[in-house]
């Protein structure tokens, strides 16, 4: 069963463990017996973040087990106001943690959080939403853990590629040579929007296809504005549209709810196809029942626990765990993966062993 993010304090505690633990603490980590973080996302209601937070909660779990070390982390939600963000980092300074994690709610207006945690000696891993560069480089405790934007929407684009070469469903379906699409892009601003949009149509495009945009829309991430654009879309376009490109499982999803709601359900004639990026629950659900041709995993858990192995090798000052790369000492990047009803089981049996 899901957890819902608290804005409580959520302290991570194994208490068998922790007694367990303090007689060998010393030996393996110096003096460190506890990392306390601080963790605000820009929205909790965002179906990525919120299964990266739960991921990052029940990680910290084992991972207490396996260091030794106490993580206590505690979760706010920004609410989407960066203003109440820069507030959130002033507490978390208030309260003497370790860290901060910030999914900045406005990644061009990183500039207060990073001068608070610079004036306090406060690391700061950004994540998710990556700030430009010129911030991160103001002071070297600064870091980003995410994901290589370009690659999603290009392995967005290989999935109807392949399907495309395969020819075993009609995608192109009028028959004149284009592939009529809609694309929903998440926020203005974006980066991950930005990239995503722009590398899936030039995949597609260099892969030899030639493509009409029927519509390009903004629906911030999000399921039911997805779902109202869609809808007007389908009384617009009706039968033509063929391919729907979501920036995100969400978006994905709205359409497929639009769709089923005008009774165009999977495998008739006139479905089109649709193609998502996360790989969150719902999502990787949707491709599992063919409501989507596939969709590109944003690793939450690889992510969640590069902030946490991070976190670990800031406060102990001992290297990085040697499965990830600390590109010009500030960047975590993890990377994307094409999930298809073909590889979904392997992908879903990697996922519950991570
Ligand atoms: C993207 C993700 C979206 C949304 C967004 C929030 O990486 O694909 O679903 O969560 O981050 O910043």
């Amino acid at each position: 069963m899901k957890k819902k993010i608290s804005i409580l304090l959520v302290f991570v505690t194994l208490c068998t463990f922790f007694l367990a633990s303090c007689s060998t603490q010393n030996n393996k980590n110096g003096n460190v017996k506890e990392i306390k973080i601080g963790v605000s996302v820009y929205d909790e209601y965002d179906t990525f973040i919120k299964g990266l937070v739960n991921n990052l909660i029940e990680l910290a779990k084992k991972k207490e087990n396996q260091w030794g070390i106490h993580i206590s982390i505690e979760i706010k939600n920004a609410g989407n106001s960066q203003i109440a963000q820069n507030d959130q980092m002033d507490d978390f300074i208030e309260k003497g943690y370790d860290i901060a994690c910030i999914n900045l709610v406005d990644r061009t207006d990183a500039s207060t959080i990073v001068e608070k945690a610079k004036n306090a000696k406060m690391p700061v891993i950004f994540f998710n939403r990556e700030l430009v560069k010129e911030d991160l480089n103001r002071w070297n405790q600064l870091y980003y853990v995410g994901a290589d934007a370009p690659a999603s929407g290009k392995l967005q684009g290989q999935i109807l590629l392949n399907a495309l070469k395969k020819k075993n469903i009609d995608i192109d379906k009028n028959h004149d040579g284009l592939l009529q699409y809609i694309l929903l892009e998440g926020e203005p601003g974006h980066n991950d929007s930005l990239v995503r949009s722009i590398s899936v149509i030039s995949e597609i495009t260099n892969g030899g296809y030639q493509v009409k945009c029927l519509q390009d829309e903004i629906a911030n991430w999000n399921r039911d504005q997805a779902a109202n654009k869609m809808e007007q879309y389908i009384n617009q376009y009706g039968k033509n549209i063929e391919v729907v490109i979501a920036n995100n499982d969400d978006m994905a999803l709205g359409a497929i709810d639009a769709l089923e709601a005008a009774r165009i359900y999977p495998g008739s004639k006139d479905y089109p196809v649709v193609l998502g990026i996360d790989g969150t629950d719902v999502g990787l659900e949707a491709v599992k029942n063919g409501k989507m041709l596939g969709t590109v995993l944003n690793d939450s858990k690889g992510q969640a626990d590069a902030m946490l192995e991070l976190s670990k090798s800031i406060v102990t000052g001992k290297p990085l765990a040697s499965e990830y790369k600390l590109e010009d000492n500030k960047y975590i990047r993890l990377p994307y993966k094409i999930v298809t009803k073909a590889n979904l089981d392997k992908i879903q049996m990697e996922l519950m062993n991570k």
